[in-house]
């Protein structure tokens, strides 16, 4: 029996990593797990009690009294391009967690380390004992820093843009690229310089760019890499 893998996969967005994560979790028969969801979740709560998202002693607690729950997609579901439904107190909220608005907001709340310790306890404790595929900003630097694979994946910001506004066209929501470039760029920024578990890949991390890859072709190239460590890490 090959040892069950803890896959750590991080990256900035639009690099692809909730589709290529889910599509690896899938091949090797792992759970998957997006963390951004998470963060995403508790966003939107703070938006809609109109926490200020300044506010970290109130955003902190409202962490701590939240539940999210992770669950896989029904089959036509993630055919139509669903990673993971997303339950925000019994809620289902898969949703409406994927606007722009949700997405900046979560993007501030996690830059406050209070409300991270509570989503990365939470995060450790669903990837506990592996076979897990966990994608995000710090899963190999901070929430399994000794995953036995980890991956950075990188793509030019304009064909993460590109991806965005693909995103936006098939929601049928009106949108110009260059805005897009603007909100892909903003979120970087944030989360690639804030002072609490910043977006930066792990020493050990295999850097993936796939600008010139497709979904298929990075997940395949990730699953040949976690065969090769289910042989050397048994
Ligand atoms: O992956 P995503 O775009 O759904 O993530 C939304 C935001 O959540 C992202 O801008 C930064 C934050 N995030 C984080 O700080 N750490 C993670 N592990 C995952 C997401």
């Amino acid at each position: 029996m090959p040892l069950r893998l803890t896959i750590a996969i991080d990256g900035p967005a639009g690099s692809g990593k909730s589709t290529v994560a889910r599509r690896v979790a899938a091949m090797l028969g792992y759970v998957y797990l997006d963390s951004g969801a998470m963060y995403r979740a508790v966003a939107l709560k703070a938006l809609e009690r109109k926490v200020p998202l300044e506010n970290e002693d109130q955003l902190e607690i409202l962490a701590r009294e939240t539940h999210i729950e992770l669950k896989p997609p029904a089959p036509e579901q993630e055919a139509a391009g669903m990673t993971n439904r997303v339950f925000l107190d019994g809620r289902e909220v898969t949703r409406e967690i994927r606007t722009d608005e949700v997405a900046q907001a979560a993007s501030r709340l996690a830059t406050i380390g209070s409300v991270r310790h509570v989503l990365v306890a939470e995060q450790q404790k669903a990837g506990a004992g592996g076979g897990i595929v966990m994608e995000g900003r710090d899963i190999g630097t901070v929430v399994f820093p000794n995953a036995e694979l980890k991956i950075f994946l990188e793509a030019s910001a304009v064909t993460r843009a590109q991806r965005r506004w693909m995103e936006h066209q098939e929601k049928g929501e009106k949108v110009t690229v260059a805005k897009v470039m603007e909100e892909v760029r903003e979120r970087d920024k944030r989360d690639r310089e804030r002072k609490v578990s910043p977006l930066v890949r792990a020493k050990d991390a295999v850097l993936v760019d796939n600008t010139a890859m497709g979904i298929e072709e990075t997940a395949r190239l990730i699953v040949l890499l976690a065969r090769e460590r289910e042989k050397t890490s048994a």
